[in-house]
């Protein structure tokens, strides 16, 4: 992939597999990374950088990630300072709880929308850790709402939109990038769009700063726009909103110390209890190989377990509590890793801690993840999200602004599941003001001399699983970037008892895995990772090609 360069300092090369000396930044779009280095070479640091990307991003691939959306950014500094910020979308006020006779979340209306996230928590990344005012960071992407080029990943996501809804798909791709019906029904890669509406949103928040997306016009739009959806997001919502600080979760996985999200991501907690479980069973990895039937099977245990705990126990910290000191005790991850047999399945029952079970895959195209790593150290991974392929497929009026349909992410009182079928309690049920559970894993590893690694998916629960094989094969395997990022994935979510496998996993090791009584099913693009790992001449960067991404660096 050529290298784009959207502002006026050079960016340097951008493409799937880049080795940099200094800096690099890896994610779904070569222009959105190279918004990042654009950041980074104007005297920025991770931080403009990941802010820079994450709002190129939401212009080019506004299927994925946008100001209508939100995330998490964990932040791990030279100097060794840490953090995560959430800036996850919350429930409208007047959200009823979801106790009995619940509330009625539907998938893709005005009744999903979260109220958004994105803005605050870009701009206070900048705020408390950028080199550059907010307003520089955003001007990559403001020059990329006044004209991009279709990617064929964009134009498959225009397409499915299209296909999925005949009807009103041409409308909402026609609003998105000002053009007319006919044009949107025909969009093809390689054709210049712009979002003009967009590219007005954000000289806006570059003249007036987040706050203005939170009051006045912006707000009154987003509102009446939910409203006419059936929704119920409010301007105190919306006036309310704050980005919270959270301690990252530590963990320790084989000599590396590893920093990952706490809830409302369930995201950081399986993947720091998965690892902590394949740790006791590091040598039967390292014997078994990467694809082997064996290393598929003790992932996909960890996930079952994992996957259990998280559907009894997780939710919104601020709403409920839940026993992570337990979740994370490497005892407890030792007790179910001997428990793991190599030869069978367990009942499914025996997953995780048994508890109050809960009385109960989609489309995955709606999120973003970015890995930085700067030139002085400071790491950045930050995944962000609309939630499904084109979030809640409202725009709001003349704003350019997409909004969400997150509160899937809550479990749903009627069957106990989200949207992902997710399996969840009532720690998970909805409620005024409280933040869904999410399985975005952005994670940094930290070794001696600082960070070794950054990374994280998109891809629903698959985030979760994408997330733990990338790092097993990096810090068990010891594969090089690009084959960790390519290397085919399982996921198994517990329930349903299914382990989805991609095509690139032989039908002898299917049939093996068939043998310890695994019901499998082929699926494709389980995840899309985006990794930075640190070696000794540098960082190799690997963004993934299941999502056609590009890695930008120097
Ligand atoms: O936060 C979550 O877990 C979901 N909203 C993520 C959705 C997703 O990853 C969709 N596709 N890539």
């Amino acid at each position: 992939m050529a290298g784009m360069n959207p502002g006026q300092v050079d960016v340097g090369e951008s493409k799937p597999l880049l080795h940099a000396r200094h800096a690099a930044v890896t994610s779904d779009a070569a222009s959105a990374s190279a918004a990042g280095v654009d950041a980074l070479r104007a005297g920025g640091n991770a931080a403009d950088a990941a802010c820079a990307t994450a709002a190129a991003l939401g212009v080019v691939d506004p299927f994925a990630s946008g100001l209508g959306g939100g995330g998490f950014a964990l932040v791990r500094l030279a100097n060794g300072q840490t953090l995560a910020l959430d800036f996850r979308e919350s429930a409208p006020a007047l959200l009823r709880s979801g106790s009995k006779g619940g509330i009625v979340i539907s998938r893709q209306s005005g009744r999903s929308v979260g109220v958004p996230g994105e803005p605050a928590g870009l701009a206070e990344l900048v705020r408390r850790f950028g080199a550059l005012p907010f307003s520089r960071c955003l001007e990559p992407a403001l020059r990329l709402a006044r004209g991009f080029t279709v990617s064929p990943a964009l134009a498959r996501q225009i397409r499915e939109e299209l296909d999925r809804n005949p009807g009103s798909g041409p409308d909402l791709i026609a609003q998105l990038f000002g053009i007319d019906r006919a044009r949107a029904a025909r969009l093809a890669p390689g054709e210049r769009v712009s979002r003009p509406a967009l590219a007005r949103t954000l000289a806006r928040l570059q003249r007036e700063g987040a706050a203005a997306f939170y009051r006045g016009d912006l707000a009154k739009a987003m509102v009446a726009a939910t409203t006419a959806a059936g929704g119920v997001l409010g301007l105190a919502d919306l006036r309310a909103y704050a980005t919270v600080e959270r301690k990252p979760l530590v963990s320790e996985f084989l000599g590396h110390q590893v920093l990952t999200l706490p809830p409302p991501s369930a995201g950081g907690v399986m993947v720091a209890q998965a690892l902590g479980i394949l740790a006791s069973r590091a040598t039967d990895l390292r014997h078994s190989g990467m694809g082997s039937a064996d290393t598929l099977h003790l992932l996909a245990e960890a996930l079952k377990h994992v996957f259990a705990d998280r559907a009894r126990f997780l939710g919104d910290p601020g709403y409920v509590t839940m026993p992570l000191d337990h979740l994370l005790d490497p005892h407890y991850q030792r007790e179910l890793a001997q428990g793991i047999s190599i030869d069978h399945v367990l009942a499914h029952d025996s997953y995780g801690t048994p508890a109050h079970a809960p009385t109960s895959p989609a489309r995955d195209a709606g999120t973003a993840h970015i890995s930085v790593i700067d030139q002085d150290g400071n790491a950045v991974a930050l995944t962000t999200t609309i939630n499904l392929s084109f979030g809640a497929r409202i725009v709001a009026g003349d704003t350019g602004i997409l909004l969400n349909d997150e509160l899937d992410d809550f479990t749903l009182v009627a069957d106990g599941k989200d949207v992902f079928a997710i399996a969840g309690g009532e720690a998970n049920f909805p409620a005024p003001g409280k933040r869904p559970l999410s399985s975005m894993s952005p994670t940094i590893v930290v070794g001696e001399q600082g960070v070794e690694l950054v990374t994280g998916a998109a891809g629903g629960p698959r985030i979760a699983s994408a997330t733990l094989q990338v790092l097993v094969a990096v810090l068990v395997q010891g594969l090089a970037a690009g084959a960790a990022v390519v290397a085919p994935r399982i996921h198994h979510q517990w329930d349903p008892d299914i382990l989805f496998y991609e095509p690139g996993i032989s039908a002898a090791t299917v049939h093996a895995l068939e043998r310890k009584g695994h019901v499998c099913a082929q699926a494709a693009d389980l995840g899309k990772a985006n990794l930075i790992i640190r070696t000794p001449t540098g960082l190799d960067a690997a963004a993934d090609p299941r999502a056609g991404g590009a890695a930008a660096g120097y």
